[in-house]
């Protein structure tokens, strides 16, 4: 993280805040999120898209970590929100964020959860015919619904394949084969108000180049929607920049990408004489990915001779899935010990019932002891966003770091909480039979 430094005691502080001093108020592990960081990418975001010719707005992917202060962190730099369940939905409204920057993505929306976005009057992005006419018929025509559509662009990209969206292939959007009909299905609608298209290539993307060639096929569509008679007005290029996880990744910076995706929409919209549309894109990761780190307690350690040394903590698998479902690489630093040397390899193990529950393979650190604060980078986007209860482990807490205070941003779950939705059928209790 950019305020990331080392204090007197060799120790890591960020956002002003000495790590090891937090762990010991709030628990291990913990997520620590610096706010600098975080306002800063909304920043860059927001002032790199505005080299756009046109109107342009930044929506924050929340999937990547749904949370009331990242939503009004975000919301206060300007930003919309991307929401993908009602969940989402209505965490993004108790967050206090107005329905007009809300944009309801997904694949699958339930009937309930569409008549929940109609009532709260956000965009609905609708991605297949199902939701398509379920809409039309919920929708008031009075009043009616702002719809995107989104559209499966048929682009590669290189990533993991877990994370690759924009391949026709695709689960998402609807088949560009289907386009001319859902136009005019849409054109039809008095509830439905068509006010744009949407794209999602994919994400942990390095490439400008996927994102500049979807601005041409974007562009295209959106003449072919003009043509239909629908009201066109934006153009969503979908979110997808990567972030650096270890030395290797070289990602283009916030600014380059975004003055990259600006160029590439307004040439493509001004070659076709189309209007600008406003300009929308939505990241995840890059915006809250890098101003996360979790901080782990060392616990033991076993010595494969000749292979391995493991080296275990009080976390894993449950609080960061990324690695064992996506062989993601982490880095990691000793936050009590900052300067000293590395002198061996070991594998920092999670404290799950599975082999695979490794965070770190072969990892170059400092002999670690028991007691020692391992700190993983970049964890803000997609670990706590997916966490669970495997093992019942409660989920560990979150605390903002600015200016050297620190504010819980989520509480460490309890046992009673995991607990809470289990219940207990009379029949069963012990005795009763
Ligand atoms: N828009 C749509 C429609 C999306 O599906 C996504 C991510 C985004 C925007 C934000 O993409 P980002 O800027 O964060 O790359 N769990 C995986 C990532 C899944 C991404 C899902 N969609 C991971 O941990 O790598």
């Amino acid at each position: 993280p950019l305020t990331a430094r080392a204090t007197e005691r060799d120790r890591l502080a960020i956002g002003g805040c000495d790590v090891v001093e937090l762990v010991a108020r709030f628990g291990s592990p913990l997520l620590v999120l610096d706010e600098h960081t975080l306002r800063t990418a909304c920043r860059q975001y927001r002032d790199g898209l505005a080299t756009y010719p046109g109107e342009s707005l930044v929506i924050y992917a929340s999937k990547a970590w749904s949370n009331a202060a990242i939503a009004a962190i975000a919301a206060s730099e300007g930003l919309g929100i991307d929401v993908a369940s009602g969940g989402e939905l209505y965490s993004a409204h108790q967050a206090g964020i107005t329905p007009d920057a809300i944009y309801f993505h997904g694949n699958n929306k339930s009937a309930v959860e569409l008549k929940e976005a109609i009532a709260c009057g956000c965009t609905v992005v609708a991605d297949n015919w199902l939701e398509l006419e379920t809409l039309a018929k919920l929708a008031d025509p009075q009043q009616p619904t702002r719809v995107m559509l989104r559209l499966t662009p048929g682009i590669e990209c290189h990533t993991h394949e877990y994370i690759r969206t924009g391949h026709l292939d695709s689960k998402f959007g609807f088949d560009p084969n289907q386009i001319p009909d859902v136009f005019a299905f849409v054109a039809r609608q008095p509830a439905l108000d068509c006010v744009g298209i949407h794209a999602h290539i994919g994400s942990q993307i390095f490439e400008r180049q996927p994102h500049q060639d979807l601005a041409g096929v974007l562009a295209d569509w959106l003449q072919v929607g003009l043509d239909a008679g629908l009201p066109l007005r934006e153009l969503n290029v979908g979110g997808g920049l990567g972030i650096c996880y270890t030395e290797a990744d070289d990602p283009p910076s916030i600014r380059e990408w975004t003055e990259a995706v600006a160029g590439a929409v307004a040439i493509a919209c001004e070659t076709r004489s189309l209007p600008l549309p406003k300009l929308i894109c939505e990241p995840g990761r890059s915006l809250v990915g890098s101003a996360g780190v979790t901080a782990y307690t060392v616990g033991g350690r076993k010595e494969v001779p000749g292979i391995h040394t493991y080296v275990a903590v009080d976390g894993g698998m449950s609080d960061n899935a990324r690695p064992i479902t996506y062989q993601a690489v982490y880095r990691a630093l000793v936050a009590n010990r900052l300067s000293a040397p590395a002198t061996a390899t070991a594998t920092v193990a999670g404290k799950h019932c599975e082999s695979g529950d490794i965070l770190i393979k072969d990892a170059y650190l400092p002999a670690l002891q028991p007691g020692d604060v391992l700190v993983l980078a970049a964890t803000g986007a997609y670990c706590y966003s997916m966490a669970s209860n495997y093992n019942r482990l409660p989920r560990p807490a979150a605390v903002l770091v600015s200016d050297g205070c620190a504010d819980i941003i989520v509480a460490r779950e309890t046992y009673d909480d995991i607990v809470r939705q289990d219940r207990l059928p009379d029949r069963l209790v012990f005795g009763t039979r």
